[in-house]
């Protein structure tokens, strides 16, 4: 098969809070993803960005008494740090606060100008005469009008479920400045999406899609297209709207051409060429990793906006469902609100990368981090499955063979089944079913353990003369090591990094595995992970209660 060329991302995470587990459930499938195909031998770049415009953003900056660029630079540090720390393998990180994404938005803007798919109109809207700022539904709290429940926000009630438009709540007041918001009017640009209908039910059909999605979308269609709002009034945290004085682009519309900006810095900075990826009618490959909340944005509102400004819209939005942990919804109150460093301040990246790969998907079906149960997996098949079959085959090769495996594979038909079942796995990745690889995987694991019950080295290496059969047994297992250790790496790449070194081999490989290390020198066997303790994990929920 020829060789691919991809380009991947995750969505961009808001610039004005800590990562969480939740937004690691994500970079983490895109990254063993992106890890996949490189093992694959494709060429395959992974971007991403932090999304950095907004009014949340601004008001943040304001009570902090800083400038929204100090915040987001601050902000976007702490960010890497912590994406790194999880081994998320980005081929260029950014901010949609750039250069390059002002000029592309710029050039998608006009090229949508242009082509008759931007609308003017006044509306009116809740504005805050204090502040001297439109309000956001978000930014408005009064009294439920069908129940009477203060402290509600502008547009549901918590307390009776009721919906309702701002203007219908009972003494509403602005959530920033406490004065009651009055009605304002203004100028607003629209992106006439309706225009799209036909194309875009055409492409939600042609495969881009996952099922549950595509079905999502034909509700959608059937409630009919509204144009949507892409400008907002001063002020305003992001870009200006060329030709205008006051008007900000609004940060749905420049948050995914972000995208777009974080590759072509990419770009600049290296031999790629951006249009041979963006163009119409280019044969790379673009794929997007998404929770199922922003689906609207990417499955509508993207493309639409690619397709209008004359660029190729993505082959694929994959959409993953929801963590909750313990059961619930995050919370802070029970410390299961776990941001990223908290994690990583008490436990391995890894442990956490193997769960989730253990239970995702290609569906856009919530995901449970169960704390017992994530202790349990990964105690029970990374460490009593995986590294088990190395520990206890190495010292025997290491202390009585002077680290040198076998001339010779003796279970041939044991070896081949464990390269066969690769494709399988490689389906399995493919495809996002990573649940299903770490089975197949874990099913492999069990079989060598399993030889290595019924051949018992320990108990042979003590009869005469069978020093040649223990030499070739344990250098089996340690070759059947190699193997899971190569399909796993995607998941695991530091601890495929500490097996490489144990192995002493530059790298593991996929192609690698059709022949096995024979007459080959290993170095000495060091642990390659340690067991989750529990008060690792009390320690983590601990520090996220507040
Ligand atoms: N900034 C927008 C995305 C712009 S993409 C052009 C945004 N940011 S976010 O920080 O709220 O969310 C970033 C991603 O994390 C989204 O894909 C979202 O679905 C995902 N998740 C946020 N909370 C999550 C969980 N609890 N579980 C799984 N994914 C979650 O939306
Ligand atoms: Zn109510």
């Amino acid at each position: 098969m020829s060789k691919r060329r991809i380009l991947v991302t995750s969505a961009l995470p808001y610039a004005n809070g800590e990562l969480h587990l939740g937004y690691m459930l994500e970079t983490i499938q895109t990254d063993i993803w992106v890890r996949f195909q490189k093992m694959m031998g494709n060429e395959c770049h992974y971007v991403c960005a932090d999304d950095a415009h907004g009014t949340p953003i601004m008001l943040k900056a304001n009570e902090m008494g800083i400038e929204p660029e100090t915040l987001i630079e601050q902000v976007k540090i702490r960010h890497q740090a912590d994406l790194d720390d999880f081994h998320i393998d980005f081929s260029q990180y950014h901010s949609t606060h750039s250069e390059e994404n002002r000029e592309i938005s710029e050039l998608i803007y006009n090229r949508l100008n242009d082509s008759g798919y931007i609308k003017k109109r006044v509306i009116s809207q809740a504005f805050d005469p204090e502040k001297e700022m439109f309000l956001p539904d978000r930014y408005i709290k009064g009294e439920c009008p069908k129940c009477g429940a203060d402290d509600q926000y502008g547009d549901n009630c918590e307390v009776c479920g009721a919906t309702y438009s701002t203007t219908e709540i009972k003494n509403a007041r602005s959530v920033i400045s406490g004065a009651a918001p009055i009605e304002k009017d203004s100028e607003h640009y629209f992106f006439d999406l309706p225009q799209f209908e036909k194309e875009l039910k055409n492409w939600t059909k042609a495969g881009h899609l996952q099922e549950q999605v595509s079905n999502k979308l034909a509700e959608w269609f059937e409630q009919g297209l509204q144009q949507w709002d892409i400008s907002r009034d001063s002020p305003y945290f992001g870009f200006k709207i060329p030709g205008t004085e006051d008007k900000y682009f609004y940060v749905w519309l420049d948050a995914p051409i972000g995208y777009m900006a974080s590759f072509k810095k990419l770009c600049d900075n290296s031999e790629l060429n951006f249009d041979e990826f963006f163009n119409k009618g280019s044969d790379a490959e673009l794929y997007h990793f998404i929770g199922k909340d922003i689906v609207y944005f990417h499955a509508l509102f993207w493309p639409a906006t690619l397709m209008g400004s004359d660029f190729r819209t993505p082959n694929a939005v994959f959409a993953h469902g929801f963590l909750s942990v313990n059961g619930q919804k995050m919370s802070k109150s029970r410390g299961t609100f776990i941001k990223a460093r908290t994690y990583l301040d008490n436990l391995d990246p890894e442990y956490l990368r193997y769960y989730y790969a253990s239970k995702l998907t290609a569906k856009i079906d919530d995901i449970d981090l169960n704390l017992e149960d994530f202790k349990q997996r990964v105690n029970s098949d990374l460490v009593g499955k995986v590294v088990n079959i190395a520990s206890r085959s190495a010292s025997f090769v290491v202390k009585k063979y002077d680290k040198e495996l076998s001339s010779d594979c003796v279970d041939k038909d044991l070896y081949k089944e464990f390269v066969e079942t690769g494709s399988d796995i490689a389906k399995h990745y493919e495809a996002r079913n990573f649940n299903q690889a770490m089975r197949l995987i874990m099913k492999l694991a069990d079989k060598a353990n399993q030889y290595i019950d019924e051949k018992k080295p320990w108990q042979l290496a003590k009869v005469e003369g069978s020093e040649r059969e223990v030499h070739e047994i344990t250098s089996l297992a340690i070759n059947l090591f190699k193997v899971l250790m190569t399909y796993l790496k995607p998941v695991l790449p530091e601890m495929a990094k500490r097996s490489e070194e144990f192995l002493n081999i530059e790298s593991l490989a996929w192609p690698d595995i059709e022949t096995p290390l024979t007459s080959h020198k290993i170095n000495n066997f060091k642990p390659l992970m340690t067991r989750i303790e529990d008060d690792q994990i009390d320690q983590m929920v601990e520090s996220s209660r507040v």
